[in-house]
């Protein structure tokens, strides 16, 4: 896959040559080309910004470097043979950055990075390549950074783990919390490793039962905990026909009921409240 960074900022990229997407590139499985916006500027200022039609606090990134970079960019591509790229553009108000979306940007062999400082990018650039490109506008939470770069950061390592080849277990992401499949919408749970007692504290027993039956079961328990304490707004949308009786039970116990329109709500919420 190849990965192009557009961005007044190339050293906040760095940490893109270490640990797994580092990896990952030195083994040639990522081609990660980071590029620096002002090149693209033809004053003495190297001007990326500049202030906002119609009044209103802070600066907006001029459109003709932006332009001149994602041409650019573009081309070189195209000059090896690839086909178009998906435009991922970071900014508090795009959509949600979510396990789904990486899965698709990670089927995709060339994405470009258009991260924004300042109020964001003047909005026609995002216009004239969403007529030629697939544009994704994502936001990685509900707060607001300094700048896209960050965002490039997370989403590219979210990406990168999913490529073919690049996380060394194969299996290692069919239990993540969010992958499609066996847990699906819930959080996993609690994980040891060795030594069995660390500080006066022990493991649970049943993960050296050696009951794998007893162990799948006591995993998805902590995953329901978990999720029921932590997002409960995934256990108010999971399908009850995607649960057994024992997953029920254990939903009951922590004070879910299934509601009659489907779905599960709190018990007695409004005495709670
Ligand atoms: N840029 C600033 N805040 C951001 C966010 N929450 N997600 C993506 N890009 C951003």
């Amino acid at each position: 896959m190849r990965l192009d960074v557009v961005t007044i900022f190339p050293e906040y990229l760095e940490p893109l040559n270490v640990s797994l997407v580092g990896k990952a590139r030195t083994r040639g499985q990522l081609d990660v080309r980071v590029h620096d916006l002002r090149s693209w500027t033809h004053d003495r200022h190297n001007t990326v910004d500049d202030t906002p039609y119609g009044g209103g606090p802070g600066m907006v990134m001029k459109p003709e470097p932006w332009g001149e970079a994602l041409d650019s960019v573009l081309a070189s591509g195209e000059a090896e043979g690839l086909a178009a790229p998906v435009l991922v553009v970071p900014t508090p108000s795009g959509r949600p950055f979510t396990q789904e979306l990486a899965v698709e940007l990670a089927e995709r062999p060339w994405l470009v990075f258009a991260p924004a400082r300042y109020e964001g990018i003047d909005r026609r650039v995002i216009e004239e390549y969403g007529e030629r490109l697939e544009v994704h506008e994502v936001s990685i939470g509900d707060y607001v950074l300094a700048g896209g770069e960050a965002a490039v950061l997370v989403i590219t390592e979210a990406v990168a783990r999913l490529l073919p080849g690049v996380l060394g277990n194969a299996e290692s992401h069919r239990d993540d919390s969010f992958a499609p499949g066996a847990m699906a919408d819930l959080l996993e749970g609690p994980v040891y490793t060795k030594p069995p007692e660390w500080r006066g504290r022990d493991i649970p027993e049943v993960l050296v039962s050696g009951h794998h039956g007893k162990i799948a079961r006591w995993r998805r328990d902590e995953a329901f905990r978990r999720t029921s304490a932590n997002r409960p707004d995934l256990i108010e949308r999971c399908d009850p026909a995607a649960l057994d009786k024992h997953d029920r039970k254990t939903l009951a116990e922590l004070g879910w009921e299934e509601l009659p329109g489907g779905g599960f709500g709190r018990r007695d919420r409004a005495v709670e409240e």
